[in-house]
């Protein structure tokens, strides 16, 4: 497994956002255990893209990424991150969780917001580990479909 140090961060701005797409998509199943597809809508790379940010190894393949935005009352909504299963429990979610989180505090938000699946415990243990709360939110994402919403505060950049 590559070691975390050699993978860097790369800005989604740096990057051509129809071509990173499609090849996170191509490789959907080595980032989600579940299927992710309708939440990577191509309004996350282009229009969002300046939030987000992809992990780059040193054979320049993708092993990690993480998109979110900003809101107008200064919460920051972390939509996706993700590892590829070979770097997991390396430190690269949290190094991209703190690539977004410094990003969004520079933009003024104080707040950082995820929302997962309640069976989904490696991202609870993961938003817990950097300090989130959490709160169950029933029928969240429709009928049946309970979340979990993760909630912690950003330090002032
Ligand atoms: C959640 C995810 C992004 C974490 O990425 P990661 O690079 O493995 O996480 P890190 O190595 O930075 O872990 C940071 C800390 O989170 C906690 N953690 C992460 N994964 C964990 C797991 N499977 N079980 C328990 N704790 C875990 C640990 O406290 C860990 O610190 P430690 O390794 O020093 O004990 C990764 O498991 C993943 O991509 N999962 C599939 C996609 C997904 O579900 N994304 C979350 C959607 S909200």
């Amino acid at each position: 497994m590559t070691a975390a140090g050699e993978v860097r961060i790369v800005g989604l701005s740096e990057l051509s956002a129809t071509p990173v797409r499609e090849r996170l998509l191509d490789r959907h199943d080595r980032f989600w255990d579940t299927d992710t597809r309708a939440l990577h809508h191509p309004v996350w790379f282009h229009q969002f893209g300046g939030f987000g940010a992809v992990a780059i190894d040193a054979d320049g393949e993708d092993v990690g990424y993480v998109l979110g935005a900003v809101t107008a009352d200064r919460l920051a909504y972390l939509h996706l991150i993700a590892v590829r299963d070979d770097h997991r429990r390396s430190s690269l979610g949290r190094r991209l969780s703190h690539w977004f989180d410094e990003l969004a505090a520079g933009t003024g938000a104080r707040v950082v917001q995820a929302v997962t699946r309640p069976d989904n415990e490696a991202a609870l243990a993961f938003h817990r580990s950097l300090g989130a709360d959490s709160h169950l939110s029933r029928e969240h994402a429709g009928a049946g479909a309970d979340r979990i919403v993760l909630t912690r505060w950003l330090s002032p950049s």
